[in-house]
């Protein structure tokens, strides 16, 4: 078959898989050929701005949202203009004159006044949209919710740490990237001997090959819950509009074509049943763009790119229609699906157009001049009637529909002081494609604790075959970070950050009630164990107990002036070969840490210089 893969014609995404966030192929392993469909044959790379969502210094500071505010307004009764001629003291009374004069002045002063005012009152609004402006940037444009159930929702969702995204689709069956061969966008490679309407449409006839006869939600959620993770998130439907559950919107799912007849047709049904049986939050992902949808892309114009391919403005009721088909379908996820934690929404350049910025624009994709407002207000009142206190992740729409946020592929630099998650696969891609490298367990590992140390989730990506098992690969993989979690697993789970999270390959969290501090050295992949290890920050008190917790001895430590050095028994150094990183538990001696509110670590030194 022709676009069968070849793996030299079909594209994979890489470590920057394209979307949201950013337009990177996989690197090195797309090569365009002469005459291909890729009009950039040397610049697969579009420009990435420094700027996305959740990186850099992007922290809410506790308590002080307007805090240039106050600095900058005028004290009324107190204004004087810049050359003093003018002022507006409270006792500055003009002196008294004759009649005609006095209403003359009168009513020159009263001009004066409103001239005044209004330019008290213009400068005030600009001042207060200045702070505001300065805020949305500080907090990453992050708006903590208002209702409780979703509060308390969020607060239980950051104790879960680790997820799993399952990307399963049409895509899976010839083992292409998922959905983004459709789309015609400059950096996208194809078989360049077939045309782009071939393509197309030898991709939507994949509905007749998709057939998971082996398809075994048990095994994805066995193998989740053995690499330690505890809550899911599953595609729905992706770009390509393909609907892996039974949506009476349309026939273009999974319960519609050879695998009709099987009683688990409504795949969806039976991944989120799974999981909920072995105690995860589940997640719904939903792609708000549909590239199959007639409303979304028009056969009777071109698909150049992502976007809807009609002038919304010209067809408003076309849009509407889409509109429509949209909140019917996530109604449908709202209601006929059980339980729901987490509405995903991915396709973030579906949004209304006031809410494009640079950050959007970094992505380096077409900005269409019409605004593909989806009416998020509407579907969230809608799927928070249906399941109260459900997080809604609006992705990379910040504002109130983005519960939290989600870097992809990366982890900020630093901790962030709002809710989010970074999402990374663990091979190059987020669905299958056959030998696809993995990544180490070590290497997620360690990502998880850096996210952790910075106060997010992972939410890591596997693609079931599609035949509707887990490459036994995958599964090995995700056992050998269960390894390390369920004796390490005190130090992540139910963790908050302290105000000092990282020294080098050195990571802290604490316990929830602030009594314990855990410090988390990550250790390079091939390597012994030393027989010490030093850090600096989160220093122990005299008295503080350290232990090493997948042993659970307590360890011999010193403390020399700004570091810490604990030293590892010779049994510990000797029986742990490759160990990915080592957890120490350090409890003051009197147990009383600090209040997690402070936002300070439960072991800040007080002067302690001995040795102990
Ligand atoms: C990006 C990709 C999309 C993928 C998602 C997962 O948005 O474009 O294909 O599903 O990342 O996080």
């Amino acid at each position: 078959m022709l676009f069968r893969r070849s793996g030299k014609h079909v594209l994979v995404s890489g470590e920057h898989s394209p979307g949201s966030e950013k337009l990177r192929p996989k690197r090195g392993k797309l090569s365009p050929k002469p005459g291909g469909l890729c009009r950039n044959p040397g610049k697969l790379r579009p420009k990435r701005g420094s700027r996305s969502p959740g990186s850099g210094n992007l922290r809410r500071k506790p308590g002080s949202l307007c805090p240039r505010r106050g600095k900058h307004r005028p004290k009324s009764g107190n204004l004087s203009l810049s050359s003093g001629e003018v002022s507006l003291s409270s006792g500055n009374v003009p002196p008294a004159k004759g009649k005609v004069f006095e209403l003359a002045e009168n009513n020159s002063m009263t001009m004066i006044k409103k001239y005044l005012l209004v330019t008290i009152g213009f400068y005030c609004t600009c001042f207060f949209l200045h702070a505001q402006a300065d805020d949305t940037k500080r907090n990453g444009g992050y708006v903590w919710p208002a209702d409780t159930l979703v509060k308390n929702k969020l607060e239980h969702w950051e104790d879960q740490k680790f997820g799993m995204i399952i990307h399963w689709g049409l895509y899976s069956v010839p083992g292409i990237i998922e959905s983004w061969e459709l789309c015609s966008e400059p950096w996208i490679e194809r078989d360049s001997s077939v045309s782009y309407c071939d393509f197309k449409r030898w991709y939507w006839g994949l509905k007749k090959d998709f057939n998971p006869v082996k398809f075994n939600p048990e095994q994805w959620a066995q193998a989740a819950k053995d690499a330690g993770m505890r809550y899911l998130v599953f595609t729905t439907k992706h770009h390509d509009g393909f609907c892996m559950f039974d949506t009476k919107q349309t026939d273009f799912k999974i319960s519609n074509g050879p695998f009709a007849s099987n009683p688990k047709a409504d795949v969806a049904k039976y991944v989120f049943d799974a999981f909920r049986q072995k105690g995860f939050m589940i997640g719904a992902y939903f792609s708000k763009p549909d590239w199959h949808s007639q409303d979304f892309w028009w056969s009777k114009y071109a698909t150049p790119d992502r976007n809807v391919n009609y002038d919304i403005r010209k067809y408003p009721w076309k849009w509407n229609r889409f509109k429509q088909f949209t909140y019917n379908q996530i109604s449908e996820l709202m209601h006929n699906y059980g339980s729901i934690d987490i509405l995903w929404l991915d396709g973030g350049w579906v949004r209304p157009l006031e809410t494009v910025n640079e950050e959007v624009r970094s992505w380096g994709a077409a900005i269409p001049p019409w605004s593909q407002d989806i009416d998020m207000p509407h579907i969230a009142s809608m799927a928070r009637q249906a399941q109260p206190g459900i997080l809604i992740v609006d992705r990379t729409v910040h504002g109130p529909y983005e519960n939290y946020q989600t870097p992809e592929q990366r982890i900020p630099e630093t901790k962030l002081d709002f809710p989010w998650e970074s999402c990374m696969t663990l091979g190059n891609n987020w669905g299958y494609v056959p030998g696809d490298p993995l990544k180490s367990s070590a290497k997620i590992i360690h990502a998880l604790i850096e996210v952790v140390a910075k106060g997010g989730s992972l939410l890591l990506g596997v693609g079931p075959r599609p035949d509707g098992t887990l490459d036994s690969l995958q599964v090995q993989r995700l056992k050998e970070i269960g390894v390390w979690l369920r004796t390490n697993g005190q130090a992540i789970y139910n963790t908050r950050t302290t105000e000092i999270f990282q020294d080098g390959e050195t990571f802290f969290t604490q316990s929830k009630d602030g009594k314990t501090c855990y410090a988390i050295v990550r250790i390079p992949e091939n390597s012994k164990l030393p027989s010490s290890l030093t850090w600096r920050g989160n220093l122990p008190e005299k008295g503080t107990k350290i232990k090493l917790i997948n042993s659970n001895i307590s360890v011999k430590w010193g403390r020399y002036n700004d570091k810490i050095t604990v030293y590892l028994p010779v049994s510990v150094t000797k029986s742990k070969k490759d160990y990915p990183a080592l957890t120490f538990s350090l409890v003051p001696e009197r147990g009383t840490g600090m209040n997690v509110s402070d936002n300070k670590s439960a072991c800040i030194a007080v002067n302690c210089k001995e040795e102990q």
